[in-house]
């Protein structure tokens, strides 16, 4: 969070003024609170709460390849860290959604530093989101074909690397801190992310949430609902088997070794290719066939927009459907040598006026949605809504 505050008196009845936290880089009124300004008034509690505009700033970034100078330039240039590497403040939430490993030679780089990055947003109250990408998945089942020998030096043997993405650093990694799907409120009302959908209280905010994995959420596929609980159980689950399973010999040159003969039909599903790793659905398919199946993911994810990675452009991020469909990929590692990109999304609710109850507020709510490149930026969508409700911020 920022920490250019400016406070300013304003006076609201004789003898009371409120004391107006304004943050000026995020543009949001952080607290609201009353206080006695003489002892000649009694001051009166006020509990009233006003409504107070609210606003966050999400960056995502897509598949990474081990290419930590591409990277790096990418989290500068959007932002996400300053000039020391270091979470910047600037942003709240930083998505990225996978495929970090394979192609290049800086996975450990990599994954260290996004564990850094974690721990330094989460000490300013932001939140680093990670998702698996199909490549960090290909990595867990032992389908090494796209490790570079570079790459695979870096961990001195086949042995160390195998007990790295297993029960090593980054394996346990793997398994607390990354998820395959992702849903991120955009209003604390809804709690923090990966707060499941459907929840008890369906409200004008309700779909007020974006979401993340590496590959797309195929309208047919089986697990979409709660979201994104069902699908991290079901990858928690398959995550854990491949862990601690005895390490296959790695393919190549040993044989495909594939998922655990134990695997539940829906573990088989979440990495098949209609799974949220793979499907590329989402990419390809005609404009017309998209933008009419979208609606019933978004209705079932609770969500307004899907993010995802996997399939690259190497020109520009791509919005189909006027923003519900955005895909991040544009090959930024130099394996691809594609244009360096991130997503932002400014997110605003402002109070209209003022009503005579807190739940006749009317608000306007704003996404404006940019793709950010190193010498250029483009507005992918610019919308606004109006809901009325208490939306009081926590
Ligand atoms: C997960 O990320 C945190 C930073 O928030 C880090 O301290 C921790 O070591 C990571 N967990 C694992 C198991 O690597
Ligand atoms: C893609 O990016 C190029 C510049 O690299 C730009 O000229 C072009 O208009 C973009 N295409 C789309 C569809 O946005």
């Amino acid at each position: 969070m920022s920490v250019r505050i400016l406070t300013a008196l304003v006076p609201l009845a004789l003898g009371t003024f409120i004391v107006l936290h304004y943050d000026l880089a995020a543009n949001a009124a952080a607290y609201v609170q009353n206080f006695p300004f003489t002892g000649l008034v009694p001051a009166t509690p006020n509990s009233r709460k006003e409504p107070q505009p609210y606003t966050r700033h999400i960056v995502a970034v897509g598949d990474l390849h081990g290419d930590w100078m591409n990277a790096r330039k990418v989290l500068h240039f959007s932002g996400v860290i300053n000039d020391q590497d270091e979470w910047s403040g600037d942003v709240d939430f930083f998505a990225q959604t996978g495929d970090i490993i394979d192609r290049g030679p800086d996975t450990i780089k990599l994954f260290t530093f996004m564990d850094e990055l974690r721990a330094q947003a989460q000490a300013q109250g932001d939140v680093v989101l990670s998702m698996l990408g199909n490549h960090e998945w290909m990595n867990a089942l032992g389908d090494w074909r796209y490790v570079y020998p570079t790459e695979l030096a870096t961990f001195d043997s086949v042995k160390a690397r195998q007990t790295m993405l297993s029960t090593g650093a980054i394996g346990r990694s793997w398994a607390s801190n990354y998820t395959t799907a992702s849903r991120l409120p955009l209003h604390p009302s809804l709690g923090p992310p990966n707060t499941p959908y459907p929840s008890q209280h369906e409200g004008p905010l309700s779909h007020s949430a974006l979401s993340f994995v590496h590959g797309g959420l195929s309208p047919s596929y089986s697990n979409l609902s709660p979201f994104p609980s069902k699908i991290n159980e079901i990858s928690d689950s398959l995550l854990r088997k491949l862990q601690s399973r005895d390490q296959p010999d790695p393919h190549p040159p040993g044989p495909y070794a594939g998922l655990p003969a134990d695997a539940t039909h829906d573990e088989q599903e979440l990495y098949g290719s209609n799974g949220p790793l793979w499907y590329r659905g989402w990419a390809q398919d005609t404009e017309a066939a998209v933008c009419k199946d979208v609606e019933g993911v978004l209705q079932k994810t609770g969500t307004r927009r899907m993010i995802m990675g996997h399939t690259p452009d190497f020109d520009n991020i791509t919005s189909r459907c006027g923003g519900k469909i955005i895909i991040i990929d544009t090959g930024i590692s130099r394996a691809y040598g594609g244009v360096l990109s991130a997503l932002s999304i400014h997110y605003t609710l402002e109070p209209i006026g003022k009503a005579l109850t807190l739940d006749e507020q009317e608000w306007q709510e704003r996404e404006v949605v940019s793709a950010l490149y190193e010498d250029r930026q483009e507005i992918l969508a610019d919308d606004t809504r109006r809901v009325v409700g208490n939306f009081a911020t926590p």
